[in-house]
């Protein structure tokens, strides 16, 4: 009897642990995607090049950053595209009020967590109308495919999870092209639940931008622009 009453509560702990490593786990997941989102980005790049570029069509490159990687790789795509004759206005993508005057735009954002940054995701749900007889291209930043592990299998499978997310729930934009390229990702620019959150994780860190794959996405929507 005495034995049979023991195992139950023994049970009933053991349950009672389990909910609360598993609310824990919630609590922290949501403070990351929180911060991630409630931190100001630093290195935020905001820009117009190809002004000079008479007839050239013009493009918007909307993006997101929460540490400046990803508005170094939307620099260089702009770089790349105004020596290609366009014209490109670079913007933080929560700060674009109009998009009817671009003949094409590019929307970024690094992942965090699993996700897309909220002004990217916003950028998209807000202009998916207009978006949607627009050219469209987008890429993402990520550490998934740093270095060796940028393999095609990787490729699609971090398509299939960072990606085709984001446009299953936004069917009428169809992009032309979709980038996805190593980022940056150092400790010492971390904000303290991030650091943690990534130190429990073990995130090799490091800067694993490569400006050639980056330059060759550019001329890639440079022709299909053209
Ligand atoms: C808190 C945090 C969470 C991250 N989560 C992911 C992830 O789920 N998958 C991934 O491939 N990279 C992840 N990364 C790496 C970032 O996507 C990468 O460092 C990116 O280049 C950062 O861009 P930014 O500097 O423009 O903010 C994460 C980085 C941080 C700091």
């Amino acid at each position: 009897m005495h034995e049979k009453k023991r195992t139950s509560s023994y049970r009933s702990n053991k349950t009672m642990v389990q909910i609360i490593v598993a609310l824990a786990m919630v609590v922290c997941l949501y403070q990351g995607r929180a911060y991630a989102v409630l931190d100001p980005p630093t290195g935020a790049i905001e820009r117009s090049c190809g002004e000079t570029n008479i007839g050239g069509k013009k493009i918007l490159l909307a993006y997101a950053t929460k540490h400046g990687a990803t508005s170094s790789i939307a620099a260089k795509i702009a770089d790349v595209l105004c020596q290609e004759g366009f014209h490109v206005d670079l913007k933080l993508a929560y700060k674009v009020k109009d998009i009817s005057a671009y003949d094409a735009v590019i929307v970024g954002s690094p992942i965090y967590i699993g996700g897309w940054l909220r002004g990217a995701r916003r950028f998209l749900h807000k202009n998916q109308d207009i978006l949607a007889d627009m050219n469209v291209a987008v890429f993402i930043t990520c550490t998934y495919l740093k270095d060796e592990n940028d393999v095609p299998e990787r490729r699609a499978h971090a398509k299939e999870l960072y990606i085709d997310p984001i446009f299953d729930e936004l069917p009428d934009i169809k992009p032309m092209s979709y980038g996805i390229f190593s980022g940056e990702f150092l400790y010492r620019e971390l904000y303290p639940v991030e650091f943690i959150l990534m130190k429990l994780a073990k995130f090799p860190e490091g800067d694993f931008r490569n400006e050639e794959k980056i330059i060759a996405w550019a001329l890639e929507i440079s022709a299909l622009l053209q």
